[in-house]
């Protein structure tokens, strides 16, 4: 499908979607292949939401990748998921940056390894001049770190006699937290059945359209990113206020 002709299809289009990519343990255990396997299919499909928001002029897309809770797995598992991350960095990076896509991550990031920590911010630079697709990858992501960490930088301006108690608003709070340059997400979408945020972006979400779905992620196509916008197409975003006709 060309480009305008996927335009024309969705007039209305979230400006950033944020998605919990879940359900890949499952997945492989039920294909028989095991979780690990199952997340190996789920990475691959990062490049279909991503260049579906590239065709559609989506410029904001989130991933939760790993959450602060994520830690809590076995060993095996987590050794695993840091494996495939930084492969993912070592084999991605260059064909994102061709498509001019500018790679982002929010989370606690030092306390990876420093080896993650280096590919981070050397696929940060490299593509930091892209303007297709703003792509942010949550990894050590926790909305109450998040939070945590943005009462602790405005605590440290109010000590600091940078700000008053009184500046303190809702802005500037959506401004200190890890997502500060990014806009609110319009539409969310998690995959693998569950009805939960699990930690994900709890102050960023307020107002965004939720999505839920029982397709887990290494099943998630073109198809089924088409279906989560057409749905939000049809909602009816009110803010607290009304809608009228005209
Ligand atoms: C999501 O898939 C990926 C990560 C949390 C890293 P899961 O691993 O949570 O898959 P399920 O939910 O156990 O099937
Ligand atoms: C949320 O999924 C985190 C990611 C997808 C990275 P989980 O599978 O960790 O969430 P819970 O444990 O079901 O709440
Ligand atoms: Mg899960």
């Amino acid at each position: 499908m060309s480009d305008s002709s996927e335009s024309a299809l969705f007039p209305i289009r979230p400006n950033h979607v944020a998605i919990i990519m879940d359900g890949n343990g499952r997945w492989g255990t039920k294909k028989g292949i095991g979780r690990l396997e199952g997340h190996r299919r789920g990475v691959s499909r990062v490049k279909t939401v991503v260049e579906g928001c590239i065709q559609l002029k989506i410029p904001y897309l989130t991933l939760f990748a790993f959450s602060s809770e994520n830690w809590n797995r076995p060993r095996q598992e987590v050794e695993w998921l840091m494996r495939l991350l930084s492969n993912s960095l070592d084999k991605e990076v260059q064909e994102l940056h061709e498509n001019e896509v500018q790679l982002n991550f929010i989370g606690e990031i030092r306390a990876l390894s420093p080896t993650i920590q280096e590919k981070i911010d050397k696929a940060v630079q490299t593509t930091s001049n892209n303007t297709a697709l703003v792509l942010t990858i949550a990894v050590n992501y926790g909305g109450r770190w998040d939070l945590t960490q943005c009462c602790r930088r405005i605590a440290r301006f109010v000590q600091n006699e940078k700000l008053s108690v009184d500046e303190i608003s809702p802005d500037l709070i959506s401004q200190q937290l890890i997502t500060g340059s990014l806009p609110e997400p319009d539409l969310f979408i998690r995959t693998g059945g569950e009805k939960r945020l699990s930690n994900f972006l709890l102050w960023q979400l307020a107002y965004t359209e939720l999505y839920f779905c029982d397709i887990q992620w290494p099943d998630f196509d073109q198809e089924e990113f088409l279906t989560a916008l057409q749905t939000y197409a049809k909602r009816i975003r009110r803010f607290g206020g009304i809608v009228t006709d005209s």
